[in-house]
């Protein structure tokens, strides 16, 4: 059998010496929950399990796998009706499902930039419109984090460019506060560039009924393309890009991550119908939006905190080993907070990251707060 290669084994001897070594662990369901995306619950929500189970009963699924592509066999009439609703929901001309946020950005991202296009990307976009853009033929240029003056500055030079394509998170998933996107709009319209939203930590969060942050600051129609996820507030998996009827058949023709895999099953595209049917009628968003400003109150005095009105939080403590620790000791206080490590964050702006809950009591915020205000 051939050795492993030596390049690789120095590589992981170097994430040890780094204290950033990955490993799969298994959760602890005794701990409460300051970590997982499922901000409203409705991962676990009984009620999300009954809505599903009557869509499959309406819709007769009886197979387990989509047996093939959306383009061969794994299309089906739950696919394109959950579509419709999606695009209905979202105010777009249509909706496009893709196996996941992931899939989704990187087949959007890789295909919709040309040779002669340019892409201008928040420097702290996901991993996923990043590979996602690495994998386009397009000229592309990072902005400073929310930086307006930096980003006009990029756009100002691109007078060459065929088509731009600016492209940001709604909400940044590492450090959870929000675009400026109403600014980034206006820039886009001034500069003639297509604006690109990643909608994954905002929906469900922000908006009429939990429909994003493009809905709150109404520039739902001044976006070229939005992406909504389900793995996080809606409890399930999977994700679509909205957008325009030529943006639609353009990705079913060109979006590689969409054409050479297999589709969700039928009973995924089922709970993602039914996670948006509890999202239209549900209180949880609310009491999600209380328990943030509640927790935005307890931990006024932290300074290493990053502002934010959204589920995510963050307290930056420098170095790996020092956040390590950090987490260590709210879990042993069985608050489950989980360090985010460099690289994939900055060095020196490693962090505890805490991801707040509709399901999470007054008592428990109180209580994380105040270990925090100890560390
Ligand atoms: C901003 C953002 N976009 C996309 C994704 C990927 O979504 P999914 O988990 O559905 O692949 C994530 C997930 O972490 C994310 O945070």
């Amino acid at each position: 059998m051939n050795r492993f290669p030596k390049k690789l084994l120095s590589l992981l001897d170097k994430r040890k010496a780094e204290h950033n070594f990955r490993a799969l662990s298994l959760p602890n369901n005794n701990l409460i929950d300051f970590s997982s995306n499922d901000y409203l619950g409705f991962a676990k929500s009984a009620e999300l399990k009954e809505v599903k189970d009557v869509i499959v009963k309406e819709y007769q699924i009886n197979q387990q796998g989509s047996t093939g592509s959306r383009l061969i066999t794994g299309n089906s009439v739950i696919h394109t009706d959950c579509e419709k609703e999606v695009a209905a929901f979202h105010h777009a001309e249509k909706a496009l499902l893709f196996n996941s946020g992931y899939d989704a950005n990187v087949g959007l991202l890789s295909s919709v930039p040309q040779r002669g296009d340019v892409v201008l990307y928040d420097e702290l976009c996901h991993a996923s419109i990043i590979d996602g853009i690495r994998l386009s033929f397009a000229n592309t240029y990072k902005f400073r984090h929310n930086d307006l003056v930096h980003l006009e500055e990029l756009l100002a030079k691109q007078k060459d460019a065929e088509t731009v394509y600016v492209v940001t998170e709604s909400v940044f998933s590492m450090d959870g506060d929000c675009a400026l996107l109403k600014e980034i709009t206006d820039l886009c319209k001034q500069y003639n560039a297509h604006l690109i939203v990643d909608e994954a930590h905002a929906i469900g969060v922000y908006g009429e009924q939990g429909r994003g942050l493009c809905n709150q600051l109404g520039i739902e129609q001044d976006c070229f393309a939005r992406v909504y996820t389900y793995g996080k507030a809606m409890g399930a998996h999977g994700a679509c890009v909205v957008g325009s009827t030529d943006l639609y058949d353009y990705l079913v023709n060109f979006a590689r991550s969409l054409i050479y895999t297999t589709a969700l099953p039928a009973s995924s595209v089922a709970l993602v119908m039914a996670s948006y049917k509890l999202l239209q009628n549900t209180k949880q968003i609310q009491v999600l939006k209380e328990n943030i400003s509640l927790f935005n109150e307890l931990t006024l005095p932290i300074e290493d905190k990053i502002n934010s009105t959204s589920a995510i939080h963050c307290f930056v403590i420098k170095g790996n080993e020092n956040v390590i620790q950090a987490s260590k000791g709210l879990i042993s206080k069985d608050l489950d907070v989980r360090a985010i490590k460099s690289p994939t964050v900055k060095e020196g702006s490693e962090r505890l990251r805490i991801c707040l809950h509709s399901t999470n009591t007054k008592q428990e915020l109180t209580q994380l707060a105040e270990a925090l205000l100890k560390i």
